[in-house]
């Protein structure tokens, strides 16, 4: 079961990858006002190097997370330098694009290699640590398309590996005292993910903010939940998909038109 004992931030070790921009870099700001210090990863030194500039508590690394030895690398620095790592944030991801035919084979092959198996690369490289440094977390920042087949397939097949390696690894890693949960945000506009689709569209009035997601992270570092949906509402399209398939198929076809028209 998960560790739903009350988690105190103050003074403890996080690592965020993708906190170069939006929710990433929402969330490494944010742990860092609580008084974490937050390793701070992604792959553009520039932006890395601003934000650690402007917020007290942040330290920057470079590290691709499709890269092993760049992501042993990230492990082996917090090892070195912090003793601990109490959270890590599993949060670099890519949208990727439609999968249509050979051509985008390539492109569909590394949103899988960054969304998922980055991910899995990270929790490997820190899960020695982790357990050194329990009661510890790790959240993965999935998505609510991994929960419902819509969008880009790609896409939606690595956040569906995410939800799943999330949910079994909550289970087989708690008795390490290491609570994994999932994060799964809807539609939130940032640079990788600028919503033109869904600005044509009546979704358009949900659109979140990277802050959003960022609160919703803070509080499943507190108290530990397997899964946090952002807005919590969305949950209800999940358990239509579930147990009311065919509304759900008539709702996901509308999305697809509207996603597929217009400029
Ligand atoms: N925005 C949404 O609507 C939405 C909804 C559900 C879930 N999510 C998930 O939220 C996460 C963050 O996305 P976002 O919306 O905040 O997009 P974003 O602003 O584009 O941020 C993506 C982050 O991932 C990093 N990244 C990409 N490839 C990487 C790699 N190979 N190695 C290391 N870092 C890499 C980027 O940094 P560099 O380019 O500097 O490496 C950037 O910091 C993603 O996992 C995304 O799937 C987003």
């Amino acid at each position: 079961m998960p560790d739903r004992r009350p988690w105190d931030p103050t003074g403890k070790v996080a690592v965020v990858t993708g906190a170069s921009s939006g929710i990433g870099e929402a969330t490494a700001r944010r742990l860092a006002r609580l008084g974490m210090t937050v390793v701070a990863a992604a792959r553009r030194e520039d932006r890395l190097a601003t934000l650690a500039a402007a917020q007290p508590g942040i330290v920057a690394h470079v590290a691709d997370v499709t890269s092993t030895a760049d992501v042993d690398g990230l492990a082996a620095r917090v090892r070195a330098e912090f003793g601990a790592c109490h959270a890590l944030i599993n949060n670099a991801g890519v949208p990727g694009r439609d999968l249509e035919g050979r051509d985008d084979l390539d492109e569909a092959l590394r949103t899988i290699e960054i969304n998922l198996n980055g991910t899995i690369r990270c929790m490997a490289a820190f899960a020695d640590l982790l357990e050194a440094s329990t009661p510890s977390r790790v959240l993965n920042v999935a998505s609510v398309a991994g929960k419902l087949g819509v969008g880009r397939e790609p896409y939606a097949a690595s956040k569906f590996g995410l939800v799943g390696l999330s949910e079994a690894a909550g289970f087989s890693w708690a008795h390490r005292g290491i609570t994994v949960s999932q994060v799964n945000p809807g539609f939130v506009e940032t640079e990788g993910f600028p919503q033109t689709h869904v600005k044509r569209t009546p979704a358009r009035r949900v659109i979140g903010t990277p802050e959003d997601v960022a609160r919703a992270i803070h509080r499943t570092l507190l108290d530990g939940a397997a899964e946090r949906t952002v807005p919590a509402w969305y949950r209800a399209i999940v358990v239509t998909r579930h147990v009311a398939a065919p509304l759900f198929r008539r709702g996901a076809s509308g999305f697809e038109r509207a996603r597929r028209t217009g400029p």
